[in-house]
This record gives C-alpha cells, structure tokens and sequence, in this order.
C-alpha cells in the first residue's frame, strides 16, 4: 500500500527538514511544498557538495522525483527562477520536473517593500522577518486581493488587476512608511517577462496529488519553519504568516485529512531560533562580541548554527518539552526524527525542560503568546553527556551510552518513537529505525 508521508518542523524551523525530505524522497514519486515561501532554507548535503533549497521541494536532487509546488505556498518568481538557475549551474535537471499550483499567490516586489517598512517602523520590536515579503503577500491572501499565479495566463486583466493592488499598496508606502512607491510599469513588465519561464509549469496539483494517490504512488510533503512559528498556534506575534502544522499541508495541497497515514515530526537535540521572540531555555550567546553563556556558544559553533536564508546567527538553547508536548499534538505527530545529536557530543551534562514556572506556577502546558512566554522560567531535568564523537554513527548499538539514554529519556517525555536518527548533515550520515513509507 503507498502511503501519504507529512514532515514537520517541531520547533522554531531549521530543524534539519530538508536533509530528512532528501533522505527519504528515494521512496516516492512526488514531494509537495504546501506552505511558506522562499523565507525557508533547506539543506542538503551529498558526498560534500552542499545544495541550500528556498522554494523548490527537496526531492529536486533525486532525478526521478516530481517536485509540485501546493496553493499554499507564496510564490516568487524572482527567487524561483533565481533557484532553478542555480541549480542548473549545479549540473542539477529540473527541467519538467516542477510543477505549481495556479492558485500560488504571487510574493511582488512591493510585498518585500512593506514587510521591509513594516520591520523598521518596529524598530526594536521587530520580528526579526526574513524580509522576502511573506507576510504582505499572505495578507493579500486573505484580503482577497492578491494576484496568482494563475492570473498571468490573462495578461490583460493581471494589468488591470495589478495597477489596482499597486495604487493601493503604494499609496501606503509613500504616505504611511513614507518610503519609495513602486514602479508599476516596470513590476508589470519584468512580471510578465518572468511569467513566459513559469507558465509552462502551472499544474492543477490537487487533481495531480489525487491520481497519485488512485495509482497507488507514495507521496511526501514538506513542511517548512517550525510549528512554534505557526500563525495560529506559534508565539504570536513573533510568527511567519502561514500554518506550519500538519494541517497545512491539507489546506496548502488538497490531499484530504484521512488521506495522511504518518506524520514524521522533526526534533533538533536541542533547540534553535533566528530572529525575534521570546525562547525560554535561550542560552544566550552573541556571536558578533563573543559574549555570553559557553554552552549556547558551543551549539552554536559545533551546529554551525547560521541562518541558510539570511547568514544570521541562530539562537541556541536546550531542549523544551513544554513546546514538544504540544507540538507533538497539534500536528498529530506519528514518530520522531531526532537530528543534530552529534552537536551535543562535548557537552559535560545536557539539560532538557520538562516545565514551566509562570506566576508562582508550574505549568506544562504552553502560554498562548509570546507574552506568556517571555515570562515563563524553565524547569530543568538534567542528564550525563556522553563526551564521545557520534559524528556518522549509523548503527545504534554503536552509539555512546549516555546518548541512548538520551534517546529513550525522549522517547519516553514524547510518548513517541524516534524512528530516524540522524549524526551529520550528510545524507548517509543516518540511522533508519523505522521507516515512514515501510509497511
Ligand atoms: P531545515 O530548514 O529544517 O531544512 O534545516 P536547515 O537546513 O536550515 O538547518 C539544518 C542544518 O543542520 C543544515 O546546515 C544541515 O546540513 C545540518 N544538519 C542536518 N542534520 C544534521 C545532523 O544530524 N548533524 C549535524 N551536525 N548537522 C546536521
Ligand atoms: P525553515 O523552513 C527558521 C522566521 C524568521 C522570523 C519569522 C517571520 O528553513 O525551517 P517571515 O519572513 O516568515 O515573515 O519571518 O519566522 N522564519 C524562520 N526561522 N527557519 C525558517 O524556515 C524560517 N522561516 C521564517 O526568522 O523570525
Ligand atoms: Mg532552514
């Protein structure tokens, strides 16, 4: 039986999805992106050559795999393109192998403009964006005024449609942001010059993901960010603008919800966040003045804990359960994928939180926005590291004792298997207890 595979982010994104996505995609026809945009950054690594995905679905590396892009997805072509040219640089062939929903909404250059003025008039309460224009395009979205990709096919009225959206958009940046308009004449053309390159590849997805299901085809969708990142159920305000949990990936692509047989949920040996926002097992480090606690500073370094979108510093911290828990549950999480254990190898003991304090109180369930959690303090269980190398280990009985403890001790917080282990970014550097698309 050919089964429908979900992977999620758990935590605040870059949990290693893309390595996972790659590793796996030797199982399947198609992989779907289903939300987010060229805000995420996925990366493979493959016999030391390094390929950092933003928008295209990481099945693009296995010439066999058909890559769709879902509805729920904002797209660039600006940065599409920009990707497809880099990796036919690459000696990859995309050619035919991508496929986008009509119903895409487009990321314009005027989206970029505002989320750009929206973060400086935020000044020091700014969300610390990826400033690709994710949030405007979605509230375009929702504001039911947003152009899509489908509406290139018609030139004419995309014209029509496109001064209208720009008059009011720009009118926002002059006089609100006090910031420069937007040519209109020169978005329209360079938009309609990219639209001869992308047309070709709009694709009904939703009948696609269909057939591939009445042929009995095994498909994965792709997440990206995090769950913590979730608009809805993430630390509002310090979010992306899309639903980063499972449901996504039903809304964003059309599969249906008992069309999903297992959702593989991506867990990072410890944690990390890039940009603003509350964390509360943050050990804070600062990369640019060499200051602050030694061992954010050690994951950080060993991690190589550098944004893959935007080069920033990622900060680190240990492990929470209180975020697990939850997220285990809000995205129905069937096993768990627990990556970076290798980065935790020198540590003397390693910390995981099992609650919180707010108040004068023990919670472990978690605050509903980022207000309740820049209050919370973390309570810690602690544990023996294992001070050994678990680089490439692919065996388990090879592994460090410490470190299976490690594994069982999350196994048994989750109430879940960790079914795949990973000990390296490289593709070959990971153990496979159990895997999704096995019988
Ligand atoms: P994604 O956004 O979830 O796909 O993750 P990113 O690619 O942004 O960040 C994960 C980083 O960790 C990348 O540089 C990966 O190459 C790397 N990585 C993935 N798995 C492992 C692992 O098990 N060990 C180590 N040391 N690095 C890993
Ligand atoms: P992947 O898929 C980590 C963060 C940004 C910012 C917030 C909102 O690689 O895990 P946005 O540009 O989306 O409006 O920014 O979300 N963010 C990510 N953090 N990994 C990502 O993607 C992210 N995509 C967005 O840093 O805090
Ligand atoms: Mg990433």
């Amino acid at each position: 039986m050919a089964k429908n595979v979900v992977i999620i982010g758990t935590q605040w994104g870059d949990e290693g999805k893309g390595k996972v996505v790659d590793l796996i995609t030797d199982k399947v026809v198609s992989v779907v992106r289903f939300q987010g945009g060229h805000n995420a950054g996925h990366t493979l690594v493959i016999a030391g050559k390094k390929t950092v995905l933003h928008l295209i679905p990481s099945g693009i590396l296995r010439e066999k795999v058909q890559c769709l892009i879902g509805h729920g997805v904002v797209l660039s072509m600006a940065a599409l393109l920009k990707e497809l040219g880099e990796l036919k640089a690459a000696g990859v062939n995309t050619a035919g192998r991508l496929r986008i929903s009509p119903a895409c909404p487009l990321i314009m250059p005027y989206h970029i403009a505002l989320d750009n003025a929206r973060e400086a008039r935020r000044g020091k309460a700014a969300i610390g964006t990826t400033g690709n224009g994710i949030g405007p395009a979605y509230e375009d979205k929702i504001a039911r005024r947003g152009l899509r990709i489908g509406d290139l096919l018609d030139e004419k009225t995309f014209a029509e449609k496109l001064f209208e959206v720009m008059e009011y958009h720009n009118f926002a940046l002059e006089n609100y942001y006090k910031t420069k308009p937007i040519n209109y004449q020169q978005t329209l053309a360079t938009t309609l010059e990219q639209a001869e390159i992308v047309k070709p590849m709009i694709t009904d997805i939703t009948q696609q993901i269909h057939q591939h299901i009445s042929n009995n085809e095994n498909i994965l969708f792709e997440g990206a960010q995090g769950a913590l990142l979730d608009i809805d159920q993430g630390t509002y305000p310090f979010v992306t603008s899309s639903n980063t949990t499972s449901g996504g990936a039903v809304t964003g692509s059309g599969v249906g919800v008992t069309d999903i047989d297992y959702v593989l949920g991506i867990v990072k040996a410890y944690t990390t966040r890039v940009g603003g926002g509350p964390f509360p097992t943050e050990l804070k480090y600062d990369v640019a003045s060499d200051s602050g606690d030694e061992i954010g500073k050690e994951l950080g370094t060993v991690g190589q804990e550098f944004g893959a979108t935007t080069g920033r510093q990622r900060r680190c911290g240990w492990l929470d359960f209180v975020t697990l828990r939850r997220s285990f549950k809000i995205n129905a999480v069937s096993g768990i994928c627990l990556t970076k254990l290798d980065v935790l190898d020198g540590l003397k003991t390693i910390k995981i939180c099992v609650a919180y304090e707010l108040n004068s109180k023990q919670i472990t369930e978690p605050p509903f926005d980022a207000k309740g959690y820049a209050a919370a303090q973390p309570i810690y269980i602690e544990m023996p590291g294992w001070q050994a190398s678990t680089v490439g280990i692919t065996n388990f009985d090879s592994l460090p004792i410490p470190a299976k403890n490690y594994i069982q001790k999350i196994e048994e917080l989750s109430n879940l298997p960790v079914d795949i282990l990973s000990t390296g970014p490289e593709r070959d550097e990971t153990l496979i207890l159990n895997h999704p698309f096995s019988e």
